[in-house]
């Protein structure tokens, strides 16, 4: 019989495509998703891509007692939480939601899990865990460093919390997910704009679509081959594949508690990605160098080794492959 699976944030840009893959696998997904930053329309999307809309519950992982319900009524096997604010810079203005969201719903999460005896968790985490390493790339062992953002300390203090919760027979995986782009090739399903887009993919799609003037590339005065940033950016849906992998892995390992880099292993400046972008489109993007931003960091890219070996994982898609299917997420939004 298929599994069920609670996907928290599952009409998010990641959740969503993972609860295509999960469905793929042969396992019965259900999403709970509060539609702070989604909407029941991507539920068309997911329909249309898998030929199944799985069953969506409206509800903010704070209300502990709803959640138990639902886990115990699907008899829920595990648990992949995505439900968390993810924006650096909104995270220093508002520290005190992103702690409240992102913690706080993490504990209720966990108090319902616990409560309906639902022992598996797959946690999304964040290479900015990781800061700026010494040594790169960077794997699972590599110190973790202060966080530069009370996003990025949320990342970090739920990494801490499931670490604990794991010595009382809690199993958890944490992703470490290095920079998430693309979108799923039949542009069925994406990231949704909201906004003046942080994210450097999203901010070139806006431009090339008339949305944006123009893209500011943010500094080219550091220490790497052509003067900015590098990223390792990893497609969606192989990102996706990881949580289907991570959730096998659940299943049969005795460890109670791993952390596996999520990443491609290719480290791309940000010029390479405005050209990748221009190669496949055929488009001549506006952009300009400007200043660097605060909190930036210069470089990191993941050793992704660990994720190969044990979870049986691979990124297969490359930078060309993201910013094709980018651009042709971004082609059918309505205008603006
Ligand atoms: C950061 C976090 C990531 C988090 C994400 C959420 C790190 C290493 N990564 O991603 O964990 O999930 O925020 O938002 O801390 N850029 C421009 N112009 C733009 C936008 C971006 O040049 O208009 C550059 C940035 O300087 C950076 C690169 O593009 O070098 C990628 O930026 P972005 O997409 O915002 O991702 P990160 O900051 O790496």
């Amino acid at each position: 019989m298929s599994k069920t699976i609670a996907v928290t944030g599952g009409l998010g840009f990641i959740g969503s495509h993972t609860v295509v893959e999960m469905i793929k696998a042969g396992y019965t997904p259900i999403i709970i998703d509060d539609l702070s930053n989604s909407t029941l329309n991507v539920l068309d999307g997911i329909e249309k891509i898998s030929g199944i809309r799985p069953v969506c519950y409206t509800l903010n992982i704070l209300e502990t007692t709803e959640l138990e319900a639902i886990l115990s009524t699907h008899r829920v096997e595990a648990v992949i939480h995505f439900a968390a604010f993810k924006a650096v810079g909104e995270s220093v203005i508002k520290p005190l939601e992103y702690y409240h969201n992102n913690i706080s719903g993490l504990i209720s999460l966990l108090n319902a899990m616990k409560k309906t005896n639902v022992r598996n968790l797959v946690f999304s985490s964040s290479c900015t865990v990781y800061g700026q390493p010494k040594e790169l790339p960077v794997n699972e062992l590599s110190p973790m460093i202060k966080a530069e953002s009370p996003y990025g300390n949320t990342k970090k203090i739920g990494e801490e919390i499931l670490i604990d919760i794991s010595k009382t027979g809690h199993k958890t995986i944490l992703l470490r997910y290095f920079n998430p782009v693309g979108a799923h090739p039949s542009a069925l399903i994406g990231e949704l704009p909201l906004g003046i887009p942080n994210n450097l993919v999203p901010f070139i799609t806006q431009t090339a679509a008339g949305w944006r003037n123009q893209l500011t590339v943010f500094g080219n005065d550091y220490k790497t081959p052509d003067g900015t940033c590098i990223r390792d950016y990893i497609h969606v849906v192989d990102l996706a594949l990881a949580h289907v992998k991570a959730v096998e892995h659940l299943e049969k390992t005795e460890l109670m508690y791993s952390a596996f880099n999520i990443g491609t292993g290719k480290g791309s400046t940000v010029l390479e990605v405005i050209e990748a972008f221009e190669e496949t489109t055929g488009i001549s993007l506006n952009y300009k160098i400007g200043k660097r931003r605060d909190g930036d960091i210069e470089k990191v890219w993941a050793d992704s080794t660990k994720a190969n070996t044990e979870l049986g994982w691979k990124a297969n898609l490359d930078l060309n492959q993201m910013m094709k299917d980018a651009w042709e997420w971004q082609c059918q939004l309505p205008t603006k």
